[in-house]
């Protein structure tokens, strides 16, 4: 007999509309310089939202402590109470700098598997290795980026020079952007946003992108690690220590650092959702626009129970959206 999930996938729609609201309520100061402001309003609104979502949920990811954060601090209550427990992981926006200063890539985020089922850590980054379905078990961390693009490589068909690489462009990343060059990878370089290169990598028929390499934020490995798991593509990933004490934070979190982590160490959900709407346009999803009387978005909602991929367009009445406060009304529209 299957044994059937025991989170109503109905619950797959109410993210959608939570990161719906986080969206539209960034999205007025697309490119205002003010990157605190964008993230309070999408941090209102998806706390409102989440309000009425039937689970009985706690934030394993969110906006950080319960003393620098009012709301969506780690190990705060959302949901309505009622069951199933989950574990939430929420990144009201994914690339604040991106909204501010109104460049591609910027994404509202929530993540959700049963309790107790997503890895937390309060260390800051992690080594990230992304790649989609046909990738999928010839990687290794531990080994050199040579090794890996020409194992990618055979994997995919193609001649190693034919694969794009995502990397993060940050300094502590120059070593492996070396090692890319030097076997003749192209690379793609992103400022911000590598939850939403994670999923350019692991759905690589539709982007082109063939593997994430490099470090970025922890807690965003384990945004991408749900919804990679419900894709079908692989990822590892280690813990990056900026110094000792970070290292000592990880091992008295109960943590082996120099561990790699698989994708089930990552997220060990059997059913887990996954929510994202854009906020600027991207190559992922398409960012909110004001058409007439109505604000677009485009969303992607993911599930690994049954393996579904949606993306999701929809027109929201601006009327009904100032109503609710997700378009304040000194925001010219035309
Ligand atoms: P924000 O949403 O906080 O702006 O973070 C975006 C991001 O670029 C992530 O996508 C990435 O994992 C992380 O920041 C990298 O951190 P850093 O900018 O410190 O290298």
């Amino acid at each position: 007999m299957i044994e059937e999930p025991k989170i109503n996938r109905n619950l797959a729609l109410e993210l959608l509309r939570v990161t719906e609201a986080g969206a539209l309520a960034a999205a007025p100061l697309q490119g205002r310089g003010n990157k605190e402001a964008a993230d309070r309003r999408a941090v209102e609104a998806i706390r409102e939202s989440l309000t009425s979502v039937d689970m009985r949920g706690t934030v394993v990811i969110g906006e950080g402590e319960k003393d620098e954060a009012p709301m969506l601090y780690f190990g705060e209550s959302i949901g309505n109470g009622l069951e199933p427990e989950v574990d939430v992981a929420i990144d009201p926006i994914e690339g604040t700098s991106l909204t501010a200063s109104g460049l591609p890539g910027a994404i509202s985020v929530v993540a959700l598997s049963e309790r107790g089922t997503m890895f937390t850590t309060h260390v800051h980054y992690m080594q990230k290795l992304v790649v989609g379905r046909k990738a999928r078990g010839v990687i290794d961390l531990d080994m050199p980026a040579e090794w890996n693009l020409k194992r990618i490589a055979k994997a995919e068909g193609l001649p190693v020079q034919e694969l794009t690489v995502v990397v993060l462009d940050r300094d502590r990343n120059k070593e492996i952007i070396g090692e890319i060059r030097q076997v003749g990878a192209r690379i793609k370089l992103i400022s911000a946003g590598d939850v939403a290169g994670a999923l350019e990598a692991a759905l690589e028929t539709r982007f082109g992108i063939h593997c994430m390499m490099g470090s970025g934020g922890a807690t965003e490995g384990v945004l991408a690690s749900c919804a990679i798991k419900t894709i079908g593509g692989d990822m590892q990933a280690k813990l990056y220590f900026r110094d000792d004490k970070e290292r000592e934070l990880a091992v008295k979190e109960g943590h082996k650092p120099d561990k790699i982590l698989c994708i089930d160490d990552l997220c060990s959900g059997k059913d887990v959702f996954f929510a994202a709407t854009g906020i600027t346009t991207g190559e992922l999803l398409k960012g909110v626009r004001y058409e007439d009387v109505y604000a677009y978005t485009q969303s992607m909602v993911l599930r690994s129970a049954s393996g579904t991929m949606r993306i999701v367009d929809a027109y929201h009445p601006i009327d009904k959206l100032r109503v609710k406060g997700l378009l304040p009304e000194q925001v010219r529209v035309r």
